[in-house]
């Protein structure tokens, strides 16, 4: 961000204000603006562990595992000029929000790379209660605009910042297409400026709501259940993802016969 102050100064300077009055303050670009005024949560390696987010310890086995899915994934997005993200799954309780927190946090190792999380699964939101973050206010009034950012996301890091839900919606699907939404999302994008912006999503064989949202991301990534979801389960999900938005990959996910990572580095 340093370059543009320097550039906004320097056409300040141009512009011949008298020698007497103050030199103009430097404006800062509105996603720091934004960013700064976010507050900070303060989180429980602890909790966050019993919920299974395991990217925080840069030696944990399944860390690496996503720390391999976030290269990928930021490839692929620098590749297309994309940023957000859709994660679903066939059905409940594939581990959608673990997996979109993992990636989270282990995307926010790269000082690089600024991340927004939301959660937009309506009607089943977890991820106040994985992070251990009380009392989350009504992400439906965040859509709707009378919620600020500053009252809706926290951040966790400098570089990372997560819009928690403390109410369910009763008409998710419509919330998720509606006006408001589109608008929401704009903003999202224009006043925190991310690199990677991530919508933990609900299931898409339950409802519409995930067929409602996808016009509003770049692509989608579709997590499975190893030994739940049929492949006719997962060949209508492809089918749908692919044709309403870009499907990112596939991630089999609770898979009891995947080959152990081997262990690499210097620490022995
Ligand atoms: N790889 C895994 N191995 C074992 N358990 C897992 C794994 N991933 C997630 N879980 C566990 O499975 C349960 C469901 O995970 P999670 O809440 O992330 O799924 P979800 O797809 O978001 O569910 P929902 O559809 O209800 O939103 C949680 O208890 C979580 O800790
Ligand atoms: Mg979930």
């Amino acid at each position: 961000m340093e370059h543009i102050r320097t550039a906004m100064q320097k056409a300040g300077a141009s512009f011949g204000s008298p020698r007497t009055s103050e030199p103009p303050a430097p404006t800062k670009p509105l996603q720091e603006t934004v960013w700064d005024a976010l507050p900070v949560a303060r989180l429980s390696p602890a909790h966050l562990e019993g919920s299974r987010i395991v990217t925080l310890d840069k030696n944990h086995q399944v860390g690496v595992a996503y720390d391999m899915l976030r290269t990928r994934v930021l490839q692929r997005l620098r590749e297309n000029n994309w940023t957000s993200i859709a994660i679903t799954s066939p059905t409940a309780g594939g581990g959608k929000s673990s997996l979109a927190l993992n990636l989270a946090f282990s995307l926010s190792n790269r000082p690089d790379c600024r991340i927004a999380l939301l959660d937009f699964d309506l009607r089943c939101p977890t991820i106040g209660t994985s992070l251990g973050i009380p009392a989350s206010s009504p992400i439906e009034e965040f859509i709707r605009g009378t919620r600020s950012f500053e009252q809706s996301f926290k951040k966790l890091k400098d570089n990372l910042a997560v819009a928690t839900n403390g109410r369910p919606v009763e008409f998710a699907a419509e919330l998720l297409q509606s006006p408001e939404a589109v608008r929401c999302v704009t903003e999202v994008r224009e006043k925190l400026s991310p690199d990677v912006i991530l919508y933990d999503l609900p299931p898409m064989l339950a409802a519409d709501d995930v067929m409602a949202f996808l016009p509003n991301v770049d692509c989608a990534i579709l997590v499975v259940e190893a030994e739940k979801n049929t492949p006719e389960q997962v060949a209508a999900c492809e089918y749908e993802l692919s044709s309403r938005s870009k499907l990112l990959g596939v991630i089999l996910n609770k898979c009891r016969h995947a080959v152990e990572a081997q262990a690499y580095g210097y620490g022995g």
